[in-house]
């Protein structure tokens, strides 16, 4: 083998062992980038199903929605309920002893009845929109909130102010 030879023997082997080792380089960066691409994306996906609400039929009076606690999901801190009426569907929670938030039901991304619950927070049935308690949107694809009405308690029942 000539002198000549040798160097570019030489230097095809050292081209050829960086490539080699960039090659394995950029492999564990992918791999590592593929990894981080799937966790991420974990976080936003909902937590459990969600389910049915119960629903309960609340009397207009002219000034109010109201609502009978006894007997419901409304009776015990923490639960929810659908309450229809013939002035629109209502997501009433019981947020403490005295105390409930009520918001309208009707989604603010496409107009669908809100009709799920999961956790604290109520779940669209149509694209799985979510909102807290108080109608605030907590996942897309709506973007506003769920109008809220002020509640008072007494004697068991439950009144959405307009
Ligand atoms: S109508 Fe509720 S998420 Fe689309």
């Amino acid at each position: 083998m000539s002198e000549t030879n040798a160097i570019v023997s030489r230097r095809s082997f050292c081209l050829g062992a960086c490539h080699a080792t960039a090659a394995a380089a950029l492999a564990t960066l992918f791999t590592a980038c593929g990894s981080k691409d799937s966790a991420s994306s974990s976080p936003s996906a909902p937590s459990s199903t969600p389910t049915d609400l119960a629903v309960l039929s609340g009397v207009f009076t002219g000034s109010a929605v109201q609502v009978a606690a006894a007997g419901s999901p409304l009776t015990d801190v923490g639960g929810a309920a659908l309450v229809n009426s013939i002035a629109g569907p209502f997501l009433v929670a019981r947020t403490s002893a005295a105390a409930f938030t009520a918001v309208e039901a009707v989604c603010t991304h496409e107009g669908c009845t809100v009709t799920g619950t999961d956790g604290s927070t109520y779940v669209c049935p149509c694209h799985g929109s979510r909102y807290s308690r108080s109608g605030q949107v907590v996942m897309g694809p709506a973007t506003a909130s769920l109008r809220q009405h002020a509640t008072t308690f007494t004697d068991g029942v439950v009144s959405i102010a307009f």
